[in-house]
């Protein structure tokens, strides 16, 4: 009897798991989330999140271009000729480059982006060859034979090396394996516990989502927007603020807002010193990084804004972070430009996690901020 009952308790916690999953991946919003962090695109290599980007952008009526590097922009033209807002999040993600073969068929790498070395050992990656995605892993030393003093220190990159199953460089050409192939992270999308999920490449996947959404938003209710809108995921990032660069000079905007993946320092030994977003707090503002000041008046726009719409608008004030923000501030003789964020716990590692209502909440902010940028209002913010 007792042991049915523990039997009935235990599939009852399954069902109800089950259930609450099934309700979450329904979700599209979910859906999105789970394909775009799952697409391998370190950057220059940013091909797999371009297709799901253009798609989205296409199904939802705007016309697609690019720069000369592979951005993607994507117009939706305003009703009378409005001011030129450029909405940007960058589709590329911190990853590795196969540097040579060696002959026992081990890869040696480089770095694509900031990693700690620590990050790198005892975990699995994508190879992206000619020949489609292969698992690596990045093998980590035996303890076993490992002698006693050396058992704590951290494994320069130039020690580390990606096994993926060749007995030889030949095998390893053989499966597609070429130098300069990118190397992606391998992590799994997941939901953990209530509205929070788990993935590689929130920096800046996050940003690309709001994007998305925010113009599904707009076409679905309907909504009047003043400004042409160009909504642009960029390549490049995370090697230099290229594709940003690029496609500013495109688009040539009147006002920028960048998105990305904030800097949730609310995990045991993170202190406010480092930076100020909380994971579920809401959405943040770059109030300075380490590439730009944003624009003081539209700082201000943005936490008006917010209040009147009841969002929660977290400040940060950080530095070793850039984002595109910059490229698009400096454009020509300069244009207003901030960056609002989605706060992440653990960037530029193998596995992240965001909370739900930070990035609704950036959705909805963004919205109710294109709503309102019309000329008389942009030049108003454009003038000093
Ligand atoms: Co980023």
């Amino acid at each position: 009897m007792r042991s049915l009952k523990t039997l009935f308790t235990f599939f009852a916690i399954l069902m109800i798991g089950a259930g609450s999953l099934d309700a979450q991946s329904e979700d599209r919003v979910v859906k999105l989330m789970e394909e775009l962090t799952n697409a391998p695109g370190p950057s220059g290599f940013e091909g797999p999140v371009r297709q799901v980007v253009e798609r989205e952008l296409r199904a939802l009526g705007a016309s697609i271009s690019h720069d000369g590097l592979g951005s993607v922009i994507g117009e939706v033209k305003g009703p009378n000729g409005g001011p030129r807002i450029m909405v940007t999040a960058h589709m590329d993600e911190v990853g590795l480059m196969v540097q040579h073969i060696r002959s026992d068929g081990f890869l040696r790498f480089k770095k694509l982006g900031g990693w700690f070395d620590q990050a790198l050992v005892d975990q699995r990656w994508t190879i992206v060859t000619k020949s489609g995605p292969l698992l690596g892993v990045s093998g980590l030393r035996t303890i076993h034979v490992t002698p006693r003093e050396v058992r704590n220190r951290v494994w320069p990159l130039e020690d580390l090396f990606i096994d993926v199953g060749a007995r030889s460089r030949e095998e390893a050409e053989a499966m597609g394996i070429r130098p300069g192939d990118p190397i992606a992270p391998w992590s799994p999308f997941t939901v953990l516990g209530e509205n929070r999920y788990a993935a590689k490449a929130w920096d800046d996947r996050a940003g690309l989502v709001v994007m998305i959404e925010a113009l599904r938003l707009i076409k679905e209710e309907d909504l009047t927007i003043p400004g042409d809108l160009f909504f642009v995921a960029t390549v490049q990032e995370e090697i230099g603020l290229r594709g940003g660069g690029t496609s500013t000079r495109r688009v040539r905007p009147d006002l920028g807002i960048s998105i990305e993946g904030g800097v949730s320092a609310d995990y045991p030994g993170a202190r406010p010193e480092q930076a100020q977003e909380r994971l579920g707090m809401g959405p943040g503002i770059f109030l300075m990084d380490s590439s730009m000041i944003p624009n003081q008046k539209l700082r201000d726009f943005f936490f008006e804004v917010a209040r009147q719409e009841g969002i929660p608008l977290q400040p940060n004030v950080l530095t070793g972070y850039g984002e595109d923000g910059a490229e698009i501030q400096r454009y020509d003789s300069g244009r207003p430009a901030v960056n609002i964020t989605v706060p992440a716990r653990y960037l530029h590692s193998h596995t992240g996690i965001i909370d739900r209502g930070d990035l609704d909440g950036a959705v909805k902010l963004l919205i109710a901020v294109l709503e309102r940028l019309d000329r008389v209002t942009v030049k108003e913010l454009s003038s000093f």
